[in-house]
């Protein structure tokens, strides 16, 4: 199938973004199993899982367009010196993505790619409720203190 005007480029953008997304939640879960927050851990592995499966996801979308994926480079990796860092630069990170997202849907209607809107749309969903976990966990800290938030994520929760 051939791609219409544009939508390798967005396809492609938004790769790079959910491959670093990858990088950084892997970095973040890291850094908090070093720091002893097990809870926190798991969370980051989770995010980390969900954003290999987007990135799957475009990689195999971008081949069945007839597109090469871009796999050879990343945005700038954040890391951060406390959790309330890194949660704040994914926080921000996750806004960015959910622009281009946004921006890739538009130009799909534009161009009656409905099967990419139809995908992007999906990832939205989940990047949305990225978002809203992030806004969360950082009004929670402003609420009831870093050092209490901490308290609670030491240990992973039971499943
Ligand atoms: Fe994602
Ligand atoms: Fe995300």
């Amino acid at each position: 199938m051939k791609a219409k005007e544009g939508v390798l480029d967005i396809l492609n953008k938004v790769l790079v973004s959910e491959l670093t997304a990858v990088h950084q939640y892997l970095l973040h879960a890291a850094l908090c199993k070093h720091w002893g927050y097990g809870r926190l851990h798991a969370h980051f592995s989770h995010l980390s899982q969900e954003e290999v499966s987007h990135s799957s996801g475009l990689i195999d979308h971008i081949l069945y367009l007839g597109g090469a994926p871009e796999m050879g480079h990343l945005d700038a990796v954040a890391a951060g010196k406390k959790v309330s860092e890194l949660l704040a630069a994914d926080l921000a990170f996750e806004r960015e993505d959910a622009d281009v997202l946004r921006q890739g849907i538009a130009h799909c209607a534009k161009v009656g790619d409905f099967t990419t809107r139809h995908r992007l749309e999906d990832m939205i969903i989940d990047t949305e409720e990225h978002i809203d976990w992030f806004e969360t966990q950082l009004r929670t800290i402003e609420q009831v203190g870093e050092e209490r938030y901490l308290a609670e994520q030491l240990t992973a929760d039971k499943s």
